[in-house]
């Protein structure tokens, strides 16, 4: 039985995971080689913006269950089984990077070297099929001079999401287990038994390979239901009285179908599914296969910029000369993640013309200014971000946005019209001033302009 857990990699992924088992009676240690972040992490501060996770990781500091470290000698004579949560970034084509995980598995195996005991890996990072039984196994075993059965080795991928991080650690819907060998995967099942006690989810047993798969083709199926929406949303917008909204609501009553992840915007955007995508396709790519659908949902997202800019163009009769506002920076309300934005994408595109962008986001306005720089100017408050501009776009759905009307529109822009990339509004609310939607039929909108 296992009670000590490691935690390495203290991000979006590791750091609400080793808060969430400090806080259900095990003893974790999480270990970053940032210094930084871990001086932060020990006074009590998140690095990252992730709801719930302040407040725990005061909670489990203070109770002595969670401590953290540099130090990888620290962490395996203080844990008996470690999660690796290390990023898996891309290459410029699109592959992944392993370089964090070959480095953090070669240290953690030279390090077992030197200690007498049982150790169980648990690869939590997100990996091209074929890595952990290849790559990880060869590494750990040529570095710790161990052999399966001397420690044991699980692909175990994440289904969070960011900002949900931790309502989906205690709620998962499915735990995947690819376990190397028997013990391996008893013991695992066994620290998810504990930590979910009596709500514990459904479990499939797998290999490495499955698992490595599943989490692969979970998130390009989720991206594809996303740019099958917005192929719909860019017909809709060419068809008269035609709503995405409405359309996505019939087919997602379908059970078959389902809802979720079927509303239409400027597309997938994040530190996952651009990244899992582009990787998956050169996956199918080694194997010689060419993945076409993953080609095409790729397309349709980049599209959606276009599209984007095309029907802000349409709306305000050119943008040349225009002031602009961006409401939201973050690539989804809830998180201050600017990676892979496509607000930020939205804003890049706008400014190869002769306009100026203000911005405002309620949590993202420093990790953009990292990418934006003094392109653009940073608005602290929504009024400040309308004031004397031409047209308003909302880039991401933040609920504080929801408030935003036609009479605070007028009173703040010089002229009031408002683009909704993320159908947060009713149109019905808009018909005074300029409004135009993505997946919002041709003849309504144009009906609606004054
Ligand atoms: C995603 C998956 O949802 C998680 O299950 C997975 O664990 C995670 O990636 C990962 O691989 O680590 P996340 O990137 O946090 O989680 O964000 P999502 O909520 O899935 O949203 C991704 C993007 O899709 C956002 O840009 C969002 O705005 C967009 N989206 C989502 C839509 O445009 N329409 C939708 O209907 C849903």
């Amino acid at each position: 039985m296992i009670n000590r857990i490691g935690v390495v990699g203290l991000g979006y992924v590791g750091l609400p995971l080793a808060c969430a088992f400090a806080s259900k009676f095990f003893k974790v240690i999480g270990l970053d080689t940032d210094s930084e972040k871990i001086e932060l992490i020990k006074k009590g501060e998140t690095p990252i913006h992730e709801e719930g996770l302040q407040e725990l990781l005061k909670k489990v500091l203070e109770e002595g269950s969670l401590k953290v470290t540099s130090s990888y000698r620290e962490m395996i004579e203080e844990s008996d089984a470690c999660f690796v949560c290390v990023g898996t970034p891309s290459n410029p084509d699109g592959s992944v990077d392993l370089r964090y995980i070959k480095e953090a598995v070669e240290i953690i195996g030279e390090t077992l070297r030197w200690v007498d005991k049982y150790f169980l890996l648990i690869i939590r990072s997100t990996i091209p099929p074929g890595t952990t039984s290849n790559l990880i196994k060869n590494i750990l075993e040529e570095r710790s001079g161990k052999k399966l059965g001397q420690y044991g080795l699980c692909f175990n991928p994440e289904f969070l999401r960011e900002g949900r991080a931790l309502h989906d650690i205690f709620n998962p819907d499915r735990i995947i287990i690819g376990a190397i060998d028997e013990k391996s995967r008893e013991l695992l099942l066994d620290i998810y038994k504990r930590f979910h006690g009596e709500s514990m989810p459904p479990v499939l047993i797998t290999s490495p390979i499955n698992a490595e798969l599943i989490k692969y083709a979970s998130n390009v199926f989720l991206a594809t239901k996303i740019s099958f929406i917005n192929m719909i949303s860019q017909l809709c917008q060419r068809l008269p009285n035609a709503d995405v909204k409405v359309v996505a609501d019939g087919i997602g009553m379908d059970k078959r179908i389902g809802r979720e992840f079927l509303d239409a915007g400027l597309g997938w955007g994040g530190s996952c599914f651009p990244k899992d995508v582009k990787a998956f396709l050169k996956f199918g790519e080694e194997m010689g296969l060419r993945l076409k659908l993953v080609e095409s949902i790729i397309e349709i997202n980049e599209s959606q910029i276009e599209n984007a800019v095309k029907l802000a163009k349409e709306l305000v009769g050119g943008l040349n000369g225009k002031r602009i506002s961006i409401l939201g920076l973050a690539f989804k309300p809830g998180t201050d993640d600017v990676r892979e934005s496509r607000a930020i994408r939205l804003i890049e595109e706008l400014l190869k013309y002769d306009v100026e962008i203000r911005v405002h986001d309620p949590k993202a306005l420093e990790k953009a200014k990292k990418i934006l720089g003094d392109g653009v100017t940073y608005c602290k408050t929504i009024e400040e971000c309308l004031t004397s501009s031409d047209l308003c776009i909302l880039a991401t759905e933040w609920p504080e946005y929801k408030e935003l009307n036609q009479e605070l529109l007028r009173k703040y822009m010089r002229n009031p019209a408002l683009l909704d990339c993320r159908r947060l509004y009713d149109p019905e609310g808009f018909k005074e001033i300029k409004f135009a939607a993505i997946g919002l039929g041709l003849r309504e909108m144009k009906s609606m302009r004054v």
